[in-house]
C-alpha cells in the first residue's frame, strides 16, 4: 500500500534558473547565525541582574530595550531575506536534479522555523532515501526524518499547501515500516492532508493526482485486506474507480500532460471499469509521452504492454 513510489521530480518549481549565480555565495550561510549570536550577546549585556538598581539602571535598560528592538527588527528583515536566498538556491538545485547538494544545503538549516524551508528539507530527505546507493538502514532513518521535517513545516504554517502535501507523502513512505493497523490509520490522515493541499491550492495538479492514486489504491484493495481493515476499523478507508477517475481527470484539466503517470493511471482505471475505448486513448498518450525521467520510460513500457495485452484479447 505504498502510495507513492517516486516523486522526485515533482513540483512545485516556480523560481527560475536565472538564480544559479547565487550558488557561488554558499559561504554566506554563516552570516545569519552570526547575527543571531550577536543579538543574544546583547541581551545578556542588558541583563539588569549585575547592575545596581535605580535611575542609572532604568536608563540603561531603556536604552538597551530600544537598541534591542532596532536590532531585532533588523534581524527579522535580515532573516527573511536570508530564507528567500536559501529557497532560491534550493529550488535551483532541485530543478537541476542535484539531490545530494540540495540535501546538504537544507540539512544545515534543519533547526529553521520556516515552513517553506522545512517541507523542502522533507522532500530532499526522502529523495536521498530513494537513491539506489542509500543503504536500507539509512533509508529508514531518512524516511522518518523526512516525516519529522514535514510535520514541523505543517506546525509552522498550516496554510502551506506544500507542507500538507509533503506531510501526506512522507506519512505514506513510513507505511513501509509499519504494521497494517498503522498503515490503515495513516490512510485517513494522508487523505485529509491531500484534500487540504488541494483546497489550499486547487491548481496543484500533483496533489490532485495523488488523491487519485489514493482512491485507486483503496478501490483496488484486495478482499482479504478489506476484511482485515474491517476488523480493525469501524469505517475502513475505501473508494471507487469512478472517484479515482474524477481526480485524474481534474489533474489533467488543471495541468494537461503534466505527468506521464497521470495518463497511465487514467488508462488503467478505465481498464478496471471495462471501458476499453477510453483506456486505449489514455494508454496511447502515456506511451507517446516524451520520456524525461527514468519513471517516464517505465511508464511508456507499462502503457505499451497494457495496450498489446488487451488488443490481443480483442
Ligand atoms: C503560510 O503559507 C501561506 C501560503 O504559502 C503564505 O501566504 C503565508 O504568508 C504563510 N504564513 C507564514 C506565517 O509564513
Ligand atoms: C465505503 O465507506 C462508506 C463510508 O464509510 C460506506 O458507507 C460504504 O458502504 C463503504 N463501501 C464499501 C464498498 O465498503
Amino acid at each position: 500500500m505504498a502510495l507513492v513510489a517516486r516523486l522526485w521530480h515533482f513540483l512545485p518549481l516556480g523560481r527560475g534558473t536565472v538564480l544559479g549565480l547565487r550558488l557561488l555565495m554558499g559561504a554566506s550561510g554563516s552570516r545569519g547565525r552570526c547575527g543571531l549570536w550577536r543579538l543574544r550577546g546583547f541581551e545578556v549585556m542588558g541583563n539588569p541582574g549585575t547592575f545596581k538598581r535605580g535611575l542609572l539602571f532604568s536608563a540603561l535598560s531603556y536604552l538597551g530595550f530600544e537598541t534591542y528592538q532596532v536590532i531585532s527588527q533588523a534581524a527579522v528583515v535580515h532573516a527573511t531575506a536570508k530564507v528567500e536566498e536559501i529557497l532560491e538556491q534550493a529550488d535551483y538545485l532541485y530543478e537541476s536534479g542535484e539531490t545530494e547538494k540540495l540535501y546538504r544545503l537544507l540539512i544545515s538549516y534543519k533547526e529553521s522555523e520556516d515552513a517553506e524551508l522545512l517541507w523542502r528539507l522533507a522532500r530532499a530527505s526522502r529523495d536521498i532515501a530513494q537513491l539506489s546507493r542509500t543503504s536500507e538502514e539509512e533509508k529508514k532513518r531518512l524516511v522518518y526524518e523526512a516525516l519529522e521535517y514535514a510535520k514541523r513545516a505543517l506546525e509552522k504554517n498550516e496554510s502551506s499547501f506544500a507542507a500538507h502535501k509533503w506531510y501526506a507523502i512522507c506519512i505514506s513512505d513510513v507505511g513501509d515500516y509499519e504494521g497494517i493497523k498503522v498503515k490503515i490509520a495513516n490512510a485517513y490522515i494522508i487523505k485529509e492532508h491531500f484534500e487540504k493541499a488541494i483546497e489550499l491550492n486547487p491548481k496543484d495538479a500533483t496533489s490532485i493526482h495523488l488523491m487519485g492514486i489514493w482512491c485507486y489504491t483503496f478501490a483496488e484493495m484486495p478482499w482479504y485486506q478489506r476484511k482485515i481493515a474491517k476488523m480493525l476499523f469501524a469505517t475502513p478507508p475505501n473508494s471507487t474507480y469512478e472517484e479515482a477517475l474524477s481526480y485524474f481527470h481534474r489533474a489533467e484539466q488543471v495541468d494537461p500532460n503534466f505527468y506521464s503517470k497521470n495518463l497511465l493511471l487514467l488508462g488503467k482505471t478505465y481498464l478496471k471499469i471495462q471501458n476499453r475505448k477510453l483506456a486505449a486513448f489514455w494508454l496511447l498518450k502515456a506511451k507517446d509521452y516524451p520520456a524525461h525521467t527514468e519513471e517516464d520510460k517505465q511508464i511508456q513500457t507499462e502503457a505499451a504492454q497494457l495496450l498489446t495485452s488487451f488488443s490481443v484479447k480483442n
